[in-house]
């Protein structure tokens, strides 16, 4: 699909249907100036090695710029992947480079916020890493400054992209598990080593890995009402590669209840001093990470949500319990940035969203808010729901 014109690729896409001419992003595809959607990279460390080749694997994307404070690691990165971008050490002089269509944000967390402003402001899309920002408020400025501009604006992670989801999402809705009461889900290891971010204020297992949980089970019961949060830190002082040894400031231990409609309780727990076996490695776990009980049936997510490897499904017609849904289907959890490029070019509307996104953000404040003052908090946010 090389050099595919915009009125081929129209053409060859129209059984994609009516929804596809209702799409909000329909205008933004056939505004576009150019056929691949520009793309520029900010933050070229260690999680750029998982965008690179997903991005640069699309037809329908070009990335053009490569940004990093560290400037030889836009240097290193743009050899290393054969990107032939221009690189750059500072996001004002790759605004001023090249044209670009959307930012994709990968520095540290505490520089999302900052930097997705910055872009907003000059016009681009973004696709932020998470979180989007450091606080629900300014998350919710961005969605407000991205919308007034007529902008795209998407927050990882993409959990709801796979289809181990998608199963888990029509099993709720179509009422196998019975009356949803409880769900669980868990995610940790012993922690990252190379930066000191995840562990300064503003980090923490909460944006860094329970941040995946969140997202799914919210995805599955529904935005969550009220969060109920007691967090700690374990382990006091690290040694990273970056900084050295360090004091932790951000929570390393984290167990969250969120209240969902109808009285569905859900129940979060993630942490960096979480040793397993596998290590961080999913790929042949046959461990669960994600489970779900209702009244005339349970559900096992096997793997991670980030790295799915098929649901155990428990229910009063469905005996013995069964492995379904091993296939990933090609999802990677890496992939979300390139799907919401593709998105863009062909005007379709991706089950990802922004609002969701910004849900989990106001979880995660509320979290820290509620282990502080030992209270139950409110939230505000929605999305729409169920996402299917
Ligand atoms: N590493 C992973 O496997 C992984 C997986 C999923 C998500 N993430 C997320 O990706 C983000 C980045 O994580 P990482 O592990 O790649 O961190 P990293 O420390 O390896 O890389 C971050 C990079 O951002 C650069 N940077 C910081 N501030 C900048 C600025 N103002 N302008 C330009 N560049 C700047 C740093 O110099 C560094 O090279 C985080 O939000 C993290 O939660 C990481």
């Amino acid at each position: 699909m090389n050099n595919i014109s915009r009125a081929q690729f129209l053409q060859q896409t129209a059984a994609a249907g009516a929804a596809a001419l209702l799409s909000s992003l329909e205008s933004f595809a056939k505004e576009m100036p150019t056929n691949r959607l520009r793309v520029a990279i900010i933050g070229c460390g260690s999680v750029s090695n998982r965008y690179l080749p997903q991005l640069l694997s699309s037809q329908l994307i070009q990335v053009v710029s490569l940004c990093d404070i560290k400037y030889d690691r836009a240097i290193a990165q743009n050899k290393q992947y054969n990107v032939n971008a221009e690189t750059y050490p500072h996001i004002e002089k790759m605004l001023a480079g090249v044209p670009f269509d959307m930012m994709v944000t990968l520095t540290d967390m505490q520089m999302h916020g900052t930097l997705n402003k910055i872009a907003i402001t000059a016009g681009k899309h973004v696709w932020s890493e998470k979180p989007m920002a450091n606080t629900y408020a300014e998350g919710k400025a961005l969605l407000d400054l991205a919308k007034s501009k007529g902008l795209r604006l998407w927050g990882a992670p993409a959990v709801v992209n796979s289809p181990q989801f998608a199963f888990m999402s029509k099993t709720i809705q179509e009422g196998k598990l019975g009356r949803i009461s409880s769900a669980h889900g868990q995610y940790g290891h012993t922690g990252p080593i190379w930066s000191a971010f995840f562990y300064e204020k503003g980090g923490g297992s909460m944006p860094d890995l329970g941040v995946y949980n969140m997202a799914t089970l919210t995805g599955l019961l529904g935005p969550a009402k009220s969060v109920m949060a007691m967090t700690s830190i374990v382990t006091a002082e690290r040694t990273v590669d970056d900084k050295g040894k360090i004091k932790v400031e951000a929570e390393d231990n984290a167990h969250l209840l969120l209240e969902h409609d109808k009285n569905i309780i859900s129940h979060v727990m993630c942490g960096f001093n979480f040793f397993d076996t596998h290590g961080h490695e999913a790929g042949t776990t046959s461990l669960h990470s994600i489970q779900l009980f209702g009244t005339e049936g349970n559900m096992r997510l096997l793997g991670y949500d980030w790295e799915t490897n098929g649901v155990v499904l428990d229910t009063v017609s469905i005996q013995p319990p069964q492995l379904l849904c091993t296939d990933k289907g090609g999802y990677e959890w890496q992939e979300g940035a390139r799907v919401v490029g593709e998105s863009m070019v062909k005007g379709i509307e991706p089950r990802i969203n922004v609002e969701h996104a910004l849900h989990v953000l106001e979880i995660i404040e509320a979290a820290r808010k509620s282990s502080a003052t030992g209270m139950k908090i409110k939230l505000q946010s929605t999305f729409k729901w169920p996402m299917l």
